[in-house]
């Protein structure tokens, strides 16, 4: 995740002199396809009834389904947009800092729609989660563009980060409750939110880039790192969605900062990654908070009803 958003960063700011920029737009349409593609082949390899026969009945003939899906598949666009949209205004460190508030934004949606209930102790923990992941991601950081960033607006990056956070909570847990709440398969699921956000991501790159696409083309600026960028969020996006159908959202959040941290101490120890003060404090409290996140409840006993003392 670390890496990706670096890369994103990276595609997004280090262009060579003169060479056009690729439209954010388009990329977010291009991973939207690619994601429909793998599903569609993943029906076609497990299904008894043929892909078409599939789409008839989960597509065609669920107009109620595709309606709520509806409502995820916008957001997840709008959020993929502002995520590209924060990267080119804000530093990979802020960024990243502030994208953790999902974390807590997905366990308050959890509780609202799912009626999912956190004790003090698992708040706590989400809470250390936040500051811990926030840490290790500052020191892990290792982009100095500030004097570029600067020129920038940083205020509009990071409200718009913000919004993906809060975007990001409310769409995976709606999400879950839809895919949990019936025996549709997950890869039909994400058709069905997938045909909505190509579409929606179709009209916004002639709303918003309209111009620059008949000046540039639809595929000026891409690179192959923009083509690796591209391809490594689609295939999370489905991880996602994976990890959303046999976990949960909240467990999501954990597994994903973990993986940071078991990455950064990989790369430790096979690549010439130099722990700092910072990174170590951040990712024992990344661990902390998982194992306070994890140990059972304690049943509160009841104190017995003593009979009243004559
Ligand atoms: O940061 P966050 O965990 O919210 O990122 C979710 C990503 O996963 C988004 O890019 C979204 O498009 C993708 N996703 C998906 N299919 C799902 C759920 C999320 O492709 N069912």
């Amino acid at each position: 995740m670390v890496g990706l958003v670096l890369l994103m960063r990276i595609t997004r700011t280090n262009q060579t002199e003169g060479a056009e920029l690729y439209l954010a737009s388009t990329a977010v349409f291009i991973m939207e396809v690619m994601k429909l593609g793998i599903c569609c082949c993943v029906i076609t390899y497990q299904s008894d009834k043929s892909l078409l026969s599939e789409l008839n009945e989960h597509v065609m003939q669920s107009p109620i389904e595709m309606m709520k899906l509806t409502v995820p598949s916008f957001l997840y666009t709008v959020q993929n947009n502002l995520l590209y949209f924060a990267l080119t205004n804000l530093d990979a460190a802020t960024y990243q800092v502030c994208y953790q508030l999902k974390i807590l934004t997905t366990a308050v949606f959890s509780m609202i729609l799912l009626q999912r209930k956190f004790s003090p102790k698992k708040w706590a923990a989400l809470v250390l989660l936040t500051v811990g992941v926030s840490i290790v991601q500052i020191s892990g950081s290792r982009d100095s563009s500030k004097s570029e960033t600067e020129k920038h607006s940083q205020f509009i990056g990071l409200i718009a980060v913000l919004c993906a956070a809060c975007t990001s909570g409310f769409s995976g847990v709606y999400f879950e409750k839809i895919l949990k709440g019936a025996t549709t398969s997950l890869w039909l699921r994400n058709v069905q939110m997938g045909i909505p956000s190509v579409i929606i991501a179709f009209i916004t790159i002639y709303a918003k880039d309209g111009a620059a696409v008949s000046r540039q083309g639809f595929l000026g600026g891409y690179t192959p790192l923009v083509w690796t960028v591209v391809t490594v969020q689609a295939v999370g996006g489905l991880i996602v969605a994976v990890v959303v159908k046999y976990a949960d959202n909240v467990l999501k959040v954990f597994a994903t900062s973990f993986s940071i941290v078991v990455s950064c101490v990989l790369s430790a120890i096979f690549f010439d990654f130099h722990a700092s003060f910072a990174f170590i404090a951040g990712a024992s409290l990344v661990v902390m908070s998982t194992a306070l996140y994890a140990q059972p409840e304690r049943k509160r006993r009841r104190k017995p009803i003593l009979p009243e003392s004559a």
